[in-house]
Parts: C-alpha cells; sequence; structure tokens
C-alpha cells in the first residue's frame, strides 16, 4: 500500500509528528507550502487566528507528491482558534478529487483546548472516512512516551488494508 504523509507546520510541531508517523510507516512526508508568508515568531504569531476563523483558502505550492499517486495519506496540521489552518484548507480544495477513496488520515496538535471543535470543522473538508488522533501540548502528549504510544494507537486504527 502506498503511503505519504502530507503535513503544515508554523513553528516546527507538526514536522515532528509528521516524521515520527512517516517514519513508523515507512513512508515519505512532505510540507504544505503556503504560498503567503506569515508571522511565526513570539505572541503575534496568534494573529494567524483571525484568519483560521474567517475559513480563509490559502493558496499552496503545488506538492511534489502528487496524491493521486497514493492509497493512503495522513495529513498533520495544527488547529487555530479551534479552526483549520487556512494552508490545509488550501490543500483540501486544491486536491479534493485526488483525495476520494483513499484510506485518509488526520492528526491534530495543539497546545491546550479540547480539540473536538477542530475535528468537527477539519471533517467538513476531507471524505469519511478519516482515521483521527490529537496530540495536545498540555496534555504531554508532545513528548514521550505519550506521543509514540499514542503514534501507535493512530496507526493500528489507520490499517493498513
Ligand atoms: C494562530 C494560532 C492559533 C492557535 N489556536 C489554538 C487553539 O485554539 N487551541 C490550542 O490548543 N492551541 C492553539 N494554538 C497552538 C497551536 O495549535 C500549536 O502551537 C500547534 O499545535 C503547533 O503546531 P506547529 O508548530 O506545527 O505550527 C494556536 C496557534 C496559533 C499560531
Amino acid at each position: 500500500m502506498k503511503t505519504i504523509v502530507y503535513y503544515y507546520t508554523l513553528t516546527g510541531q507538526c514536522k515532528i509528528i509528521a516524521t515520527k508517523i512517516a517514519e513508523r510507516l515507512n513512508c515519505d512526508s512532505e510540507k504544505i507550502i503556503e504560498k503567503k508568508k506569515r508571522l511565526s515568531k513570539g505572541f503575534l504569531r496568534f494573529l494567524n487566528g483571525g484568519s483560521a476563523i474567517q475559513r480563509k483558502i490559502s493558496e499552496i505550492e503545488i506538492m511534489n507528491n502528487n496524491p493521486v499517486e497514493f492509497d493512503r495519506i495522513v495529513i498533520v496540521t495544527p488547529f487555530w482558534a479551534a479552526s483549520p489552518t487556512p494552508a490545509v484548507r488550501g490543500f483540501a480544495n486544491r486536491y479534493s478529487k485526488e483525495l476520494m477513496n483513499k484510506k485518509l488520515g488526520l492528526v491534530l496538535s495543539n497546545l491546550g483546548t479540547d480539540p473536538k471543535e477542530a475535528f468537527t470543522k477539519y471533517k467538513e473538508l476531507f471524505p469519511e472516512p478519516l482515521t483521527t488522533a490529537s496530540f495536545t501540548k498540555a496534555k504531554e502528549e508532545w513528548t514521550d512516551p505519550k506521543m509514540s504510544q499514542l503514534i501507535d494507537q493512530f496507526i493500528s486504527k489507520l490499517g493498513d488494508k
């Protein structure tokens, strides 16, 4: 089964999670790159939340690995203000046809709030069934051994058939 992990990151955490998942699945990972430049340092980075609340759809660079070529696709992204990131809205929009009839996984990363609302909103962007996992810093899920355990659970839920 051909698998790929795509990730969006502003401050690096989702790259760490995506890389670990890709290592476990023995596949490549690729970053979703927004054409828009954003503040990523300091408290001002939280201003990016406005574009998530407004459901902005970012233009993204064309992926080197076209999703159409894969059977199993994992997307790793933060949520912002309990909402999808504009980059991942852009990805879902640009590749909506290519993502049909795939085995899809969605992994969210966040600091502390309940991911429920964000999952509901992200699920509007992707076809079901979608296997999900979340990594919350406040619950120490950004650090091992919790992260590795959650990755194991996610991979077994995702399945290999
Ligand atoms: C604009 C913005 C809004 C955020 N909103 C939330 C939020 O609503 N709840 C939460 O727990 N974390 C929130 N965060 C924290 C991020 O989800 C967290 O830093 C992220 O998982 C880090 O991923 P990254 O390093 O891959 O960008 C927000 C971060 C930013 C930059």
